[in-house]
């Protein structure tokens, strides 16, 4: 199966995301075992902490960047409470997986497989600490894809560590550009902006909303598994189709004046900015509440969020922002 656009040009394969089932689903099965809803709530307290302690240097500095100052760090310190990686994993996870997505935008082939070998060394660090000192799966991935026995036998040891690689980068390509997105939006609309700051149980209806306008992960590809017919036109088996979620969340069909954000969509549970099906966003629930989080903490510890420059754009195979420079106004607390 052919998932990702482009794909790797050296061909890599890493499950969960590129696997079809039946091989994707003990992997898929052994992450979701560590993302149920009671374990997210028993780390929202932890995620509330990074994201205070990692917005101080941008309201210290009245600015700057937020995609590569709290929108890198604060995701890597969220990856690393799901992956219970080490305080000095953390930032070197921020380092190698932001200069990873910049050298992949740039084609800088020599630069990816580089840091790509870093965070494997980290996700096979990971693979021998857990496989001496188990913990339980319930809370720990690597533990849980290691306890996974499909038909009676442990996975290849090369695919959970692969797993694991894929899941140290996942989450923190898109934050850092939904991030980035919403900021802008939020600056251009101030009104908005100070109806979120006073009324925060507006955010998790705002956040959907936000995800269909700024979709970061353009799309995704699926393989005809027969020959089909959509909308008039045929498809081969075996031929990959690219689905465009950033434009099918811009769909006037589906959602009337695509461009406006309206926080009373009455199907807004249909966007795509998660995906559909079986590989749906494993980390959803994740996603969700870190970023609502980051916005909650944003929003309150400001009372004014303003563009301070030039917005640059990231490249295929995401969309929206990679750099957002702004002035904030710390709130007297
Ligand atoms: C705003 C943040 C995020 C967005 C917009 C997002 C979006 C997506 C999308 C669209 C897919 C579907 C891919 C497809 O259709 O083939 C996906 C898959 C995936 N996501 Fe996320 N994601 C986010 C955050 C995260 C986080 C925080 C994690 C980790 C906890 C994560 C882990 C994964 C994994 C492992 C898959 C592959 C699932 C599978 O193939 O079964 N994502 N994500």
């Amino acid at each position: 199966m052919r998932a990702v656009v482009p794909s790797d040009p050296r061909g890599i394969r890493r499950p969960p995301l590129n696997f079809d089932a039946p091989a994707h689903t003990p992997f898929r099965r052994a992450l979701d075992r560590t993302l149920h809803p009671a374990r997210l709530a028993r780390i929202e307290p932890m995620l509330r902490e990074h994201a205070a302690r990692e917005i101080g240097p941008l309201l210290a500095a009245g600015g700057g960047d937020v995609c590569r100052s709290f929108g890198t760090n604060y995701p890597a310190f969220v990856v690393a409470e799901w992956l219970n990686l080490e305080r000095d994993d953390v930032h070197r996870l921020a380092a190698t997986a932001s200069t990873w997505v910049d050298a992949w935008r740039r084609q800088d082939a020599e630069l990816v497989t580089r840091k790509s070998e870093e965070m494997y060394a980290m996700a096979r660090a990971l693979v021998t600490d857990r496989k001496a000192r188990p913990r339980p799966p319930e809370t720990d991935p690597a533990s849980s894809l290691l306890a996974e026995r499909p038909d009676g036998e442990p996975l290849p040891e090369e695919l959970v560590v692969g797993a694991l690689r894929q899941s140290l980068v996942v989450g923190m390509v898109a934050p850092p550009i939904l991030l980035g997105g919403i900021c802008v939006h939020l600056a251009r609309d101030r009104a908005l902006q100070q109806r979120l700051r006073e009324h925060p149980e507006l955010l998790p209806a705002a956040f959907e909303e936000f995800v269909r306008l700024y979709t970061p992960y353009r799309g995704f590809a699926r393989t005809a598994s027969r020959p089909v017919e959509l909308h008039g036109r045929a498809i081969e088996s075996g031929v990959p189709v690219t689905l465009v979620y950033a434009s099918a969340n811009r769909d006037e069909t589906v959602f009337p004046d695509p461009d406006e954000f309206r926080l009373d969509r009455p199907n807004i549970g249909r966007h795509l900015g998660f995906g559909r099906g079986r590989h749906q966003c494993v980390g959803m629930g994740l996603a969700r509440l870190s970023l609502r989080i980051a916005l909650e903490e944003l929003l309150r510890r400001t009372s004014d969020i303003e563009l301070a420059g030039e917005i640059e754009t990231t490249r295929m195979p995401e969309v929206g922002a990679q750099g957002v420079p702004l002035r904030v106004t710390p709130a007297i607390l």
